[in-house]
């Protein structure tokens, strides 16, 4: 499976069978993960202590059986530590996806406390994403979730004015957008098409907006096969 094609299943999965991820699945969780920490210049961890911040009252009961999460820490000092998170963190949620694992990006529904402690002298939390094998039992009720958000999504022309007069690869990177997970699903991302760049911008001032523009950024880049970002 290619990452294009994990864009195009991966749906938000809130519950788990709480065991660990097996061995090999973590090797291949942290390779990818060395990679994206060397690139970004963030921490991501993949954390085991689940049970702790996503038990059922701390998760509003939205989360079961979390036992693995991944969290993404940056320098505080660090102006994109925010984009950079969700555009990284998005690499890493298709890369689980591809392994078969389920995946949830959040940074309401569980205990920011027991989190705490993990971090370092000026570095911030920027969001944490739950992993772990997809309880198939409970299938069901993430499809039927994910099929009421489904219908609820923008549509490309939606997300970009210059959709319908844009180049084929610049409408491919809107339609992999279309396809990226969002806060609350708002969907704040705009795409706008130049002849010599891409230009994007962030509808309202809610606090997730910038994990959110990360992570379209990616799923454009993905689409289309072109770079629109510059984190150096
Ligand atoms: C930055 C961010 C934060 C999120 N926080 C939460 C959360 O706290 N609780 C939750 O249940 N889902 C959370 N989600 C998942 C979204 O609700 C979900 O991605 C959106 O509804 C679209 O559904 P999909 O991921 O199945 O396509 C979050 C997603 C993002 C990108």
């Amino acid at each position: 499976m290619t990452l294009l094609e994990a864009s195009d299943i991966r749906i938000s999965r809130r519950a788990y069978i709480p065991e660990p991820i097996s061995p090999d699945k973590k090797v291949a969780l942290q390779t990818v993960i060395d990679s994206l920490c060397s690139r970004s210049g963030l921490r991501i961890e993949l954390a085991e202590n689940g049970e702790e911040c996503f038990g059922l009252i701390k998760s509003y009961g939205m989360f079961s059986g979390v036992k693995s999460y991944f969290l993404l820490a940056g320098r505080t000092d660090d102006p994109k530590m925010h984009e950079k998170a969700g555009f990284y963190g998005e690499e890493l949620v298709l890369e689980a996806t591809r392994l078969g694992l389920g995946t949830c990006w959040v940074a309401g529904s569980y205990d920011k406390t027991s989190i705490a402690d993990a971090l370092a002298e000026g570095e911030a939390l920027a969001c944490v994403i739950s992993v772990g094998e997809i309880k198939e039992t409970e299938n069901f009720k993430e499809k039927l979730l994910s099929g009421i958000i489904k219908t609820k999504r923008k549509s490309s022309r939606e997300m970009s004015a210059d959709y319908d007069t844009a180049p084929e690869w610049f409408k491919k990177g809107v339609d992999c957008a279309v396809k990226a997970p969002s806060a609350r699903n708002k969907q704040p991302v705009f795409f706008k098409y130049t002849p010599e760049k891409v230009i994007t911008t962030v509808n309202g001032t809610f606090s997730c907006n910038k994990i959110d523009l990360g992570i379209a950024e990616y799923h454009f880049e993905l689409g289309s096969g072109r770079k629109i970002t510059d984190f150096a």
